[in-house]
Order: C-alpha cells, then sequence, then structure tokens
C-alpha cells in the first residue's frame, strides 16, 4: 500500500513509518516539523514538509500521490499546556484534523489511522475498557475526541472505514529513533536527562494523589509494540470498518515507581523533587487492551518496565542531545 503518515517525523509516527517500510509498504511523511525532526524521518519515506491546515498543500499531495490510507499522528500533545492555552489545540488538533478527513475524503482514501489517547477517559483505579466513561480531564484529551467524534460522522456519511488507537503512555526507543519531544514533558524522558546531566532533578507533579504512594499511575507500552499495532489496525480495517481500541500493557505504575526503576537501569541517584499538582492530570489511567489483543492478534513483545526503560536510555545514552546533532 501507498501510505499517508502525519506527524512522522514525530516519536511514534517515525517508528511506524519505519515499521510500514520494513513490511514492504509505500510511506509518505507529511509533517510541519513544529515538534518533529527531518532526522527522524526514515530514508526509505518520501518527506513532504507541510500543514494539516492547509488544504491545498494535502489536495496537491493527494492528487500527485495515490494513497490507500492515511495514519495520523500530527498534533499538539502536552495535557499541560493544552489548560493554558487550549485555543490552539483545538485549532491545531480538532481543525487540522477536519481539514486532513475532508480532503482525504474527496480523494477517495477509505483507511484511516488516528492516534487517539487515554486521556479521553475519566481516572479509574482499574483497568479502562473501550466502554468505560468518557471525560477528559484535559483540553488535550477533550480535542483527541472530538476528532474521533467527526470520524465517526464520516463512517456513517461518507464510508470513511477508520481506526481511532486510545495510547496509554508511548515510551521506550528503536534503533535509532527515541524519545525527543520540545519541549520535553514526558516522565522517562525527563528522568534520563537527569541521568545525562541535563537537569538536576525530576519533579513530582503531586504526590497527594488517591494512589499507594500518592503519586499518579500510568501504564507504559512500548513505542515498538504500539506501532505493530498500527500495521495490524490498518489490516483489519478491511474486515472492520470502525475500530476503537486501547494500546497498553495493563500494568500501572506510579511516577515514584517509574523513577526507582530509572535509577537502577542508570545506576544513578537521580534526585526528585515534589511540587503541587497540575491541572489536568487524571490520578490513575491503565489500559485494558482485551479487544485489541483479540481483534487484531496483537501481542506487546516489551511489556517489562525496567526492560522499556533500558532501551530508552540507550537511546538517551547514545543520542544525548536528540536528534539536533544528527540534523
Ligand atoms: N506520546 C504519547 O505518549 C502519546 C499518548 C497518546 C497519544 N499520543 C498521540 O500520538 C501522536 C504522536 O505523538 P508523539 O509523541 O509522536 O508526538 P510528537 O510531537 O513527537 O509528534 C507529532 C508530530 O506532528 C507534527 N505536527 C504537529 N502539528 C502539525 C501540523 N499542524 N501539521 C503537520 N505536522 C504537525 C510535529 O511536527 C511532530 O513531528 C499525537 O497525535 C499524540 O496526541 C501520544
Amino acid at each position: 500500500m501507498h501510505l499517508l503518515v502525519t506527524g512522522g517525523a514525530g516519536f511514534i509516527g517515525s517508528v511506524v513509518a519505519d515499521q510500514l517500510l520494513q513490511a514492504g509498504h509505500r510511506v509518505t511523511v507529511f509533517d510541519s516539523l513544529i515538534k518533529g525532526y527531518r532526522a527522524a524521518v526514515p530514508s526509505g519515506a518520501t518527506f513532504v514538509r507541510g500543514e494539516i491546515h492547509d488544504r491545498s498543500a494535502l489536495e496537491a499531495l493527494m492528487t500527485a500521490g495515490k494513497f490507500d490510507g492515511i495514519l495520523h499522528f500530527a498534533a499538539f500533545i502536552e495535557a499541560g499546556e493544552s489548560m493554558r492555552e487550549p485555543g490552539r489545540y483545538f485549532q491545531n488538533n480538532v481543525a487540522g484534523s477536519l481539514t486532513l478527513i475532508e480532503t482525504a475524503v474527496a480523494h477517495g482514501i477509505s483507511r484511516f489511522v488516528f492516534s487517539s489517547t487515554a486521556a479521553v477517559y475519566a481516572s479509574k483505579d482499574a483497568p479502562l475498557t473501550e466502554a468505560d466513561p468518557i471525560a477528559p480531564a484535559n483540553a488535550y484529551g477533550a480535542t483527541k475526541l472530538m476528532v474521533e467524534q467527526i470520524l465517526d460522522w464520516y463512517a456513517r456519511l461518507k464510508g470513511l472505514r477508520y481506526a481511532a488507537l486510545r495510547y496509554f503512555n508511548a515510551c521506550g526507543a528503536t534503533p535509532g529513533r527515541g524519545e525527543a519531544h520540545r519541549p520535553e514533558t514526558h516522565l522517562i524522558p525527563l528522568v534520563l536527562q537527569v541521568a545525562l546531566g541535563q537537569r538536576s532533578h525530576v519533579e513530582i507533579f503531586g504526590a497527594d494523589y488517591p494512589t499507594p504512594d500518592g503519586t499518579c499511575i500510568r501504564d507504559y507500552i512500548h513505542v515498538a509494540d504500539l506501532a505493530q499495532a498500527h500495521l495490524l489496525a490498518l489490516a483489519a480495517l478491511d474486515q472492520h470498518p470502525r475500530l476503537i481500541l486501547n494500546l497498553g500493557n495493563g500494568a500501572g505504575y506510579s511516577v515514584r515507581q517509574v523513577i526507582e526503576a530509572a535509577r537502577q537501569v542508570t545506576g544513578l541517584r537521580l534526585p526528585a523533587v515534589e511540587k503541587p499538582r497540575r491541572p489536568g492530570d487524571a490520578a490513575i489511567l491503565v489500559a485494558d487492551a482485551g479487544a485489541a489483543r483479540r481483534l487484531l492478534g496483537w501481542q506487546p513483545r516489551i511489556t517489562d518496565l525496567h526492560e522499556i526503560i533500558a532501551s530508552a536510555w540507550e537511546w538517551h545514552r547514545t543520542h544525548p542531545h536528540g536528534y539536533v546533532a544528527a540534523s
């Protein structure tokens, strides 16, 4: 298939683009580079720099190349920032996705895989299934939910076949590709920046949550496993016109447990400082990904937290400045 990967210069999109190429697909990456890196785009992919808001750029792209499907990663991703600047998030994530979906449908592209998030759910102290109540705690989660709703209307009205994949916390690294968000707000890379001496300490936002050690609990899923689910979902769209699936490991780790695991992996002390809670953080988000396992035959391989952190540490150790030195 010829596949369009928006946001393919970012963390998850670049790993998916790489796996698609390895599986024999043709890949075009479309990314504005506002947050991503040209060096992250696999060499076998065609790269087009552009904005998902730019209807004429998308028209030109889809007229020039016939795409069999779109994997849509391009978005702003920081929950905390979305609570301070919601307009930027609704504009980029919702309006941008609508332009992309409209153009795709106009060009007869009928397969669409969308990066949704666990942030669409309300916090729960048990693994979340897709049937659990939807109640985003932050504007970022709301933007993803709105795009899911838009996709549902295009499925009903225009025959679009789509998969909304609700990722829990993507992490880890593959050889040559790792997490380098700008700015970095994710726990594992932040802890590893302390290990590299780039930060004096890691901050724990909230130590008074209703969890065993008072810190937030999340489900960490390795980016290679996450990427694999995209290839399976893309293929499954032939049998299933509409897939809404959680992607996680089903194991929850607290912020303190992640920091402790990173200390063990790196052998370093890694100071941590407690701070007040941040607006928009749910206490506990852990996946029940049974539906993805059943429907896709998906089987995450790198599920041990230490192994996940070790893969991230290998990338950060060997790329202390992320992609910057390489680009
Ligand atoms: N990282 C996670 O843990 C996580 C969890 C749940 C969902 N997601 C979703 O997965 C997707 C990828 O996340 P990531 O961690 O790889 O983020 P990322 O920031 O590394 O990648 C996003 C990419 O999209 C590009 N982009 C953003 N806005 C754009 C626009 N208007 N036009 C063109 N390109 C644009 C950026 O330049 C960047 O390369 C996002 O949609 C995110 O919401 C991520």
